[in-house]
C-alpha cells in the first residue's frame, strides 16, 4: 500500500511556538516554581501527560491559582484575564498565537469605535470565548449560514472569524452579513497554516481512496480536516488521535491512503502513525 503524507500537517507555527516557549520555561525555571497552564496547552492527550509529567498542571480557572506562571495557551484568553494575574502577581507565559492577537485588536479598536462585533466561530470555543473577551463580552457569535437572521441592523458592523474556519464557509457567511449593516468591516482572519492544511488536505483526499487524520478528538481544526476529507471521501474517511486506534480493516483493498494531522498534532505521533502504514 503507498502512504502519502499531506504537504502540510501537524505543528502550525503557533502552536510550535507555544511549546517552545513552555519548555523553555521548563528549562529555566524547573520545579522550583509552580506553573500552570490556562486549560491544557493543545488539544492534544499525549503532549498534555507529557508535560504533567514535566510539572507542568492544568487549570481552567485563573481564581483558582494562587501563585506561580501562568501559561496563555495559543488560542489566547480574554482581556480580563491579565488583569487577574495581575492582581495575583502570577507571572505571565503569553503564547497567544499572534495570528489570534490580531483578532483581539481588531475587535478591542473596533468595539472602542462603537462598531457592532460579529464573531464567526463556534461559541463554545476557547479562542472564540477569548476574543469576545476583548470587547466586553458583547460580541454577536455566529456558526452557520441562519445564524445571520438572529443579528439585527446595525450602523457599524465588524466582522471577525475564528482562525480555523473553512474559507469557503466564512465567504458564504460573510456574503450574507453585508445586508446587515451600513458602514460594514469585514476581516478574514482565517490563518494561513489552517488554510494550507485544508487545502492540502482536500487535494489529497481527492487523489487517494482513503484518508486518515491524526489529531486530538476535542482538537478543532483537526476536526475541520475530518469535515474536509469527509466531503471528498465519505466512506473513506478515519480520524485517530493516536497509531492506536487505526483499524486493519478499513484498510482492505485499499492501495493508496493518504494521511494528515492537525495544527496541534506532534509529529512523533504522525511518525507511529507512518511507520506503521508503511508496515501494511
Ligand atoms: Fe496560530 Fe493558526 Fe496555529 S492561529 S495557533 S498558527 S492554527
Amino acid at each position: 500500500m503507498k502512504v502519502i503524507l499531506a504537504d502540510y500537517s501537524g505543528f502550525c507555527f503557533g502552536v510550535k511556538k507555544a511549546m517552545d516557549m513552555v519548555y523553555d520555561e521548563i528549562k529555566e525555571k524547573g520545579m522550583e516554581k509552580e506553573l500552570y497552564s490556562l486549560g491544557p496547552l493543545i488539544h492534544n492527550q499525549q503532549v498534555v501527560e507529557e508535560l504533567e509529567n514535566k510539572g507542568v498542571k492544568v487549570e481552567d480557572d485563573i481564581e483558582k491559582i494562587q501563585k506561580g506562571s501562568v501559561i496563555i495557551r495559543s488560542h489566547g484568553v480574554q482581556k480580563d484575564v491579565y488583569s487577574l494575574a495581575g492582581e495575583k502577581s502570577l507571572d505571565i507565559v503569553d503564547a497567544t498565537c499572534p495570528f489570534v492577537r490580531r483578532i483581539q485588536n481588531i475587535v478591542e479598536n473596533y468595539h472602542k469605535d462603537k462598531y457592532e462585533i460579529v464573531i464567526i466561530g463556534n461559541p463554545n470555543h476557547p479562542e472564540v470565548i477569548g476574543i469576545n473577551g476583548w470587547c466586553n463580552n458583547q460580541a454577536f457569535i455566529i456558526q452557520e449560514e441562519e445564524d445571520v437572521k438572529k443579528i439585527p441592523y446595525s450602523e457599524k458592523l465588524c466582522i471577525v472569524v475564528q482562525t480555523t474556519m473553512s474559507t469557503p464557509h466564512f465567504q458564504k457567511i460573510a456574503k450574507l452579513l453585508e445586508e446587515k449593516g451600513n458602514k460594514i468591516e469585514i476581516f478574514n482572519t482565517i490563518c494561513n497554516a489552517t488554510k494550507e492544511r485544508q487545502d492540502a488536505a482536500r487535494k489529497l483526499a481527492k487523489e487517494v481512496q482513503a484518508m486518515i487524520v491524526v489529531g486530538g478528538y476535542h482538537s478543532s481544526n483537526t476536526q475541520k480536516l475530518v469535515d474536509i476529507c469527509k466531503e471528498e471521501r465519505p466512506s473513506t474517511t478515519y480520524h485517530v488521535e493516536s497509531v492506536h486506534e487505526l483499524q486493519d480493516e478499513w484498510l482492505i483493498d485499499i492501495d493508496v491512503v493518504g494521511v494528515t494531522a492537525g495544527a496541534s498534532t506532534p509529529q512523533w505521533i504522525i511518525d507511529e502513525l507512518l511507520q506503521k502504514l508503511n508496515r501494511i
